[in-house]
């Protein structure tokens, strides 16, 4: 197994929009390897820390790298979108921030199945207890599905036209592999490498983890939950990338700060979503779509 270091985005902006030096509770969403969580406990030492990764793997290395502080933080397998029906305080937390999608430490393991460069099964799912897979969707939903999903979440261009390909080729043999997907898409969109050119297998292996994982699926219900629970004064922040889950956070953020002829809830603090620095684009490229946005309770 690969493990190539995974760099946290926009550590410094997490720490300073969640104004995390406040004593209390901090809700890490999407723990990962823990970076966002380490930087808080180091720098904190009056904070506490619960965490949710729906990797168990993720879970497990998280716990690894937050030792030294394991008597500050506690830690949940499971989706983050169970938070609100937890039993847990909301009066103690001062900060909840979510860093969604996947970690370098899940993308470069081959038998994770998400990276169309690296040989494997097509899996995807960051939850091994889920039924549906990457393959499973490939081999089983209809074409029309097909095609929206890589056009809705992947925004291809060639969408329709490589359901099709896909639909014709699964009567013959099985899709099963992240290679045959990705000389597909290749085949079909005619690729030619290009400077500024995004790979169609990156927009195709996108879209299908999406879907596999249910990425956008109530995270507009989780904010709303989670909005009505927190105290005054609480910090959310989320950073998302992608523009469909941006979009959720944007409107659902602001529907809280200007709601029609009642009392606002939520004060944006990020006017405009806060991206990173280009240093920090140049030193982890995976960081170049990244959008931060943090709001208050009030
Ligand atoms: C981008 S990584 C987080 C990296 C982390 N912030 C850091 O700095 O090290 C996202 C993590 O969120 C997890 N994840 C994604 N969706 C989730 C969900 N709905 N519930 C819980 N965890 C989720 C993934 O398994 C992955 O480990």
């Amino acid at each position: 197994m690969t493990g190539m270091k995974h760099i946290s985005v926009m550590t410094d902006e997490v720490f300073r929009y969640l104004e995390a030096r406040r004593k209390g509770y901090y809700v890490d969403c999407t723990l990962g390897p823990g970076g966002h969580a380490l930087q808080i406990l180091k720098n904190n030492p009056k904070a506490r820390l619960i965490g949710f990764d729906i990797d168990e793997i993720s879970l497990n290395l998280a716990r690894k790298n937050l030792k030294p502080y394991a008597d500050r933080v506690v830690l949940y397998h499971s989706d983050f979108r169970y938070l609100p029906d937890l039993h847990i305080n909301f009066s103690h937390i001062e900060g909840i921030y979510a860093d969604l999608g996947v970690s370098s430490f899940q993308l470069n393991n081959p038998e994770r199945g998400f990276s169309y460069n690296l040989k494997g099964p097509l899996d995807m799912r960051m939850d091994h207890r889920a039924k549906t897979n990457a393959a499973k969707i490939i081999n089983k939903y209809s074409e029309h599905n097909l095609a929206e999903i890589f056009h809705e979440y992947g925004e291809l261009r060639q969408a329709k036209r490589l359901a099709k390909e896909i639909a014709t080729r699964r009567k013959f043999r099985k899709i099963e592999t992240t290679d045959e997907l990705r000389r597909l898409c290749e085949r079909v969109c005619r690729w030619r490498p290009q400077k500024g050119k995004i790979h169609p297998a990156a927009k195709v292996f996108q879209a299908l983890r999406i879907e596999v994982n249910q990425e956008l699926k109530e995270l507009d219900t989780f904010l709303e939950k989670v909005t009505y629970k927190l105290k005054p004064g609480a910090r959310i922040l989320i950073i998302s990338f992608h523009s469909l889950e941006d979009r959720i956070v944007k409107h659902t953020f602001q529907k809280f700060a200007s709601p029609n002829g009642e009392r606002p809830l939520l004060k944006i603090i990020t006017k405009k979503p806060v991206t990173p620095s280009e240093t920090e684009v140049m030193k982890n490229s995976r960081a170049r779509s990244a959008k931060l946005r943090a709001a208050e309770r009030l």
